[in-house]
């Protein structure tokens, strides 16, 4: 196949000897690379030309670059794909060195960062951060704090989804194009700062853009602007570890540097799962909201792979931790999570209506099926009812319900009813459904 591919890039028919080399640029092969540098050199169609400069950039090496880098095409769109496929080459010529994100490093003085969370989560982020962090609530399902340590201690929150160094913004001047916008943002003096600081090793982004779409056009015009102002900064979107994600307001242009080479140790513990799965940020929200209690018998109900009991064993010590479930899986998930956390839980199949734990709980702690998936939708109401009676009779007195309420217009007058205290409520978003978040006493 690639001899006659080869044999093709000499084809009399524009046509045929453009879609090989092509098909060439997906082979990085020093023959090819020979092969598709003969044909550039030996003066071709502009038609041709593009589609060579585009394989070069794809399939050569250094050849190619010092090749490319001499090539003054008229052709407007030649010189286009040359400059572009001079980057790409630049950028695998310098794959040998890897960048990684220095995650024990801490600023010189005090780094704006902002936390990421689902909506109707900002407080509970907030708290767990402590005032040491100066947390600030600035929108929905985002935090803006000061980090003091070194940047992994950001991890310090569990219930955050991510988070990312705060750029100040930059005026957006009339006029300007967007990529020139963006990379005032990148070269900003707060943004080398931090990306010097921070990364051992080449400097390497890639840019995404908070209203999604890749604009791959404006992109290009990014790392082509960038590399003739800051050659230091390569734009490389496989190989690189921070993310500058732009915002685009009328009259700025805001960023933030997300450390997406950063490993996230957090969930460790999280070797195995089932499809219902808790996202392990919402398991470390309910243990939170749950607080903790050397005196605990916990339970969970609805275990699954067993996030809320791990989350909470991560607060503090307890009497016991109890996790039963109808499915089989999850039990078997939830050990090998236990195992791996290196926490002992009480585990045992059962339905969460008919089992009696060996003691009362001090705290149910239970993030339940929220009759999502098909077939269930219809039965987890009355589910949830008989389930919220049973927990107010099983409870011990004191004791707490923290869990999420898909369906609190069903099961807030039940809990009522059986004698609970609602203490604390909050809407959440679970990802394209409401919900709300409830911690009830049963005084
Ligand atoms: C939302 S998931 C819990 C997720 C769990 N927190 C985790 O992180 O894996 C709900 C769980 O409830 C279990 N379940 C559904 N109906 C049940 C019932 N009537 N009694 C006990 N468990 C049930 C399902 O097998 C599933 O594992």
């Amino acid at each position: 196949m690639r001899a006659l591919l080869l044999a093709a890039l000499e084809d009399p028919d524009d046509a045929t000897r453009r879609a090989a080399a092509g098909a060439l640029g997906r082979l990085r092969e020093p023959e090819v690379e020979a092969a598709l540098l003969r044909a550039w050199n030996s003066a071709g169609s502009d038609a041709f030309r593009r589609a060579l400069a585009e394989a070069l950039g794809k399939a050569g090496d250094a050849a190619a670059l010092a090749a490319l880098r001499e090539a003054h095409p008229e052709d407007p769109e030649v010189a286009r794909r040359v400059a572009r496929a001079v980057l790409m080459l630049e950028r695998t010529a310098a794959r040998g060195e890897t960048s990684t994100i220095r995650a024990e490093v801490a600023p010189e003085r005090p780094q704006p960062v902002r936390f990421t969370c689902r909506a109707g989560l900002e407080p509970l982020v907030v708290e767990e951060l402590g005032p040491g962090w100066r947390p600030r609530v600035v929108g929905p399902g985002q935090i803006e704090a000061e980090l003091h340590g070194p940047l992994a201690s950001a991890w310090t929150s569990r219930i955050a989804t991510e988070f990312a160094l705060a750029l100040p913004p930059v005026p957006r001047r009339r006029d300007e194009p967007l990529a020139a916008a963006i990379v005032r943002l990148l070269a900003s003096p707060p943004a080398l700062e931090a990306l010097r600081r921070w990364t051992a090793g080449p400097i390497r982004y890639r840019i995404s853009f908070a209203g999604g779409g890749h604009r791959r056009a404006v992109v290009w015009e990014v790392a082509r602007r960038a590399a003739a102002e800051r050659p230091e900064l390569r734009n490389d979107p496989t190989a690189a570890p921070w993310e500058l994600r732009v915002a685009e307001r009328t009259d700025r242009l805001c960023g933030a540097l997300h450390p997406r080479g950063l490993a996230d140790p957090r969930f460790a513990w999280r070797v195995a799962d089932v499809p219902a799965s808790s996202h392990p940020t919402i398991a470390a929200a309910l243990a939170r909201v749950g607080g903790a209690r050397d005196d605990d018998v916990v339970w969970d109900p609805f275990a699954g792979a067993g996030a809320e009991l791990l989350e909470r064993a991560r607060l503090g010590p307890s009497r016991r931790l109890i996790g039963t479930d109808t499915d089989e899986r999850a039990l078997a998930a939830a050990r090998r999570n236990a195992a791996a956390a290196g926490v002992r839980l009480e585990l045992a199949r059962a339905e969460a209506t008919a089992f009696a734990p060996p003691e009362p709980p001090t705290l149910v702690l239970t993030n339940p099926p929220m009759g999502r998936r098909t077939g269930s939708h219809r039965t987890v109401g009355a589910l949830l009812e008989r389930f919220v009676q049973r927990v107010a009779e099983r409870l011990a007195p004191g004791g707490r319900l923290v869990w999420i309420a898909p369906r609190p217009e069903r099961t807030d007058g039940c809990a009522r009813a059986a004698g609970l205290r609602l203490e604390t409520s909050r809407a959440l978003d679970m990802g394209g459904f409401r919900a709300v978040l409830q911690r009830w006493l049963k005084p």
